[in-house]
This record gives structure tokens, C-alpha cells and sequence, in this order.
């Protein structure tokens, strides 16, 4: 028997997502103005852990479907996800200067450009994944996958975790934690919960099984996010990808604040192993994507 190696399935699985990206850039570029084109690119296609796409592909093959049942929607998800990043990096947001290792969209191509290229990506991500909708026996599915999509990225959910963080950013006095937990499970944690919802749906899971990978994927977007506060404080740019010390320098609450570095590192790893123990009943089907869990939990990047 072959040892399963999540190195490998790390790497194997970027991959394909990144063909299938690259594929979707090409049909949708084609009729772009340049500059946008340029900009969409350079963001989705310069680099990106791809975490939320994987998490779509493990839980659809966890639900019983296969990898290319659900890489629409992983590619959707990660369009989606960098849309975010773009938008979160903007001046009147974070002002950060520094994304996945090169200026963010707005250093390179302008204020104007990255708001556009971020608006497209959001927009077009629909359309890549409502593209299965024709396939025989698959437009439920595809349906289902697209409002949890919607759901996920919306106002309920990342886009009204980043006003509660706007909110909060510079005021007075320090967030509870519980507002922090809050606005964690919305900014990042929603994102995660629908990569994860969608991939089920896309294979299949019956109504038994989906509040079990829900379950997991709730835990590990708060902890996903309390990980990051970390690799705010402990990273290096080189690592990360992305300036560190921002979150103090903007004045944010982050859980390194309220607890330190190593309980903050605790309750992350105390949630993703509660989310991996809900995930107990699928059996075997389950166990790359608690492999992968663990590993979002445990980077340092
Ligand atoms: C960063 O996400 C933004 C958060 C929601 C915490 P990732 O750490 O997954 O960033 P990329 O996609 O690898 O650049
Ligand atoms: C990201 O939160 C939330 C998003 C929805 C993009 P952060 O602002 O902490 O993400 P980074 O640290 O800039 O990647
Ligand atoms: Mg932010
Ligand atoms: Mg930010
Ligand atoms: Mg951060």
C-alpha cells in the first residue's frame, strides 16, 4: 500500500487547479479590454496557496463524486476568494502594498483597474461555476452549489465580515473576543464553509452527511483566520507573501491581542481537531480532507 503523502496531494491538486484557471482566463479574456485582462491575471494567476479550491475537491471526493466533478466550482471559489484579497488590499480597505509575493492589483495596475478586475472576477465566477448546468443529471447539484456560492461570499457572509472589520479597525477600545469570533466566521469562515458545501453538493452528499462536513468546515474557517492574525505577527514577508504587521499598524483587534501567540495557536488547532472529530463517521472517505484541515492549521504561510 502506498503511504498517502499530503506534500504530493498538496501539489498535485494546486496544479490542476491552476490548468483549469488558466483555461477559464483564456475563454473569459478573450473578448476583455487589455488592461483588465491584465489585471485579473496578474491577481488569480500570480501565485495563491489555492486552500478553498482544494477544500472543494477533497470534500467532493470525501462525498463520494470525483475531483473533476467540482473543479468548476473550486475554480469559482478561488476567483471569488482573490476578488476578495483584491478588494481587501484597496487603500479605503487594508492599504496593503504587498500580495502573494508581488504589489497588490492596485500598486500594479491603479485604484481604478483592481476595483474593475476584482467586480469581474466576482461576476465572472458565476459564470464558471453555472457552467456544468447542462450536464445530464447535474443542474440541482450545480444549482445547490451556486447559492451556497452566494450565500457564502455575500452580505451575510464574507462581504459583511469585512464591514464588521471596518467597524471595529482604529476604534477605541478593543473587540471582545466574541466580536471577533463573529466577524472571523463571517470574513473568512463563510468562504470556507461554501468551498466546502459546494464541493459536497457537487458529489453527491446525502442530508445525513452535509452538516457533518459543514461542521468541520465552520471550525476550521475560525480557525483558518486565527492562524492568519498569527502569520500577521510571526511571518516574514517571504513567507507569507504579504507585509507583516499590518494588523497593528491599521490598529486592528486580532486574536494574537486578546490571548498571545500560543493560545491563539491553540484554539485554532483545539477547533480544527473538534471539526475533524465531526467528520469521524464518513470513515476512510474523510480522511484526506482532515489531512488537509490539519495542514491550514499547521502552515506557516
Ligand atoms: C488570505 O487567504 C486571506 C484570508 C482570508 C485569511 P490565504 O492565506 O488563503 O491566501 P492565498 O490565497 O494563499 O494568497
Ligand atoms: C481577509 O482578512 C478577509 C478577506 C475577506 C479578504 P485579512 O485582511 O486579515 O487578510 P490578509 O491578511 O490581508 O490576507
Ligand atoms: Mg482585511
Ligand atoms: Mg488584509
Ligand atoms: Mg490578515
Amino acid at each position: 500500500m502506498t503511504l498517502f503523502n499530503l506534500e504530493e496531494y498538496l501539489s498535485e491538486m494546486r496544479g490542476r487547479v491552476d490548468t483549469a484557471l488558466d483555461e477559464w482566463m483564456t475563454t473569459i479574456c478573450a473578448d476583455t479590454p487589455k488592461p483588465l485582462a491584465e489585471a485579473m491575471r496578474y491577481s488569480l494567476l500570480g501565485g495563491g496557496k489555492r486552500l478553498r479550491p482544494i477544500l472543494a475537491l477533497a470534500t467532493c471526493e470525501a462525498a463520494g463524486g470525483r475531483i473533476s466533478d467540482a473543479m468548476d466550482i473550486a475554480c469559482a471559489v478561488e476567483m471569488i476568494h482573490t476578488y476578495s484579497l483584491v478588494h481587501d488590499d484597496l487603500p479605503a480597505m487594508d492599504n496593503d502594498d504587498f500580495r502573494r509575493g508581488r504589489p497588490t492589483c492596485h500598486k500594479a495596475f491603479g485604484e481604478a483597474m483592481a476595483i474593475l478586475a476584482g467586480d469581474a472576477l466576482l461576476t465572472e465566477a458565476f459564470r464558471v461555476a453555472a457552467s456544468g448546468r447542462r450536464t445530464p443529471g447535474r443542474a440541482a447539484r450545480v444549482g445547490e452549489a451556486l447559492f451556497e456560492l452566494g450565500r457564502g461570499a455575500g452580505a451575510s457572509g464574507m462581504v459583511g465580515g469585512q464591514v464588521l472589520d471596518l467597524q471595529a479597525t482604529g476604534r477605541e477600545q478593543k473587540m471582545t473576543l466574541a466580536e471577533l469570533d463573529l466577524m472571523h466566521r463571517l470574513k473568512t469562515g463563510e468562504l470556507i464553509r461554501a468551498a466546502v458545501r459546494a464541493g459536497a453538493r457537487m458529489g453527491g452528499a446525502t442530508v445525513d452527511e452535509l452538516p457533518r462536513f459543514d461542521g468541520f468546515a465552520t471550525a476550521l474557517g475560525l480557525a483558518f483566520q486565527i492562524i492568519d492574525d498569527v502569520l500577521d505577527v510571526t511571518g516574514e514577508l517571504e513567507t507569507i507573501g504579504k507585509s507583516p504587521g499590518s494588523d497593528r499598524a491599521a490598529g486592528k483587534t486580532t486574536f494574537v491581542d486578546l490571548m498571545g501567540i500560543d493560545a491563539a495557536r491553540g484554539r485554532a488547532y483545539e477547533l480544527m481537531e473538534q471539526g475533524i472529530a465531526g467528520l469521524s463517521p464518513l470513515g476512510k472517505r474523510a480522511s484526506i480532507l482532515a489531512a488537509v484541515g490539519r495542514y491550514l492549521v499547521e502552515r506557516d504561510r
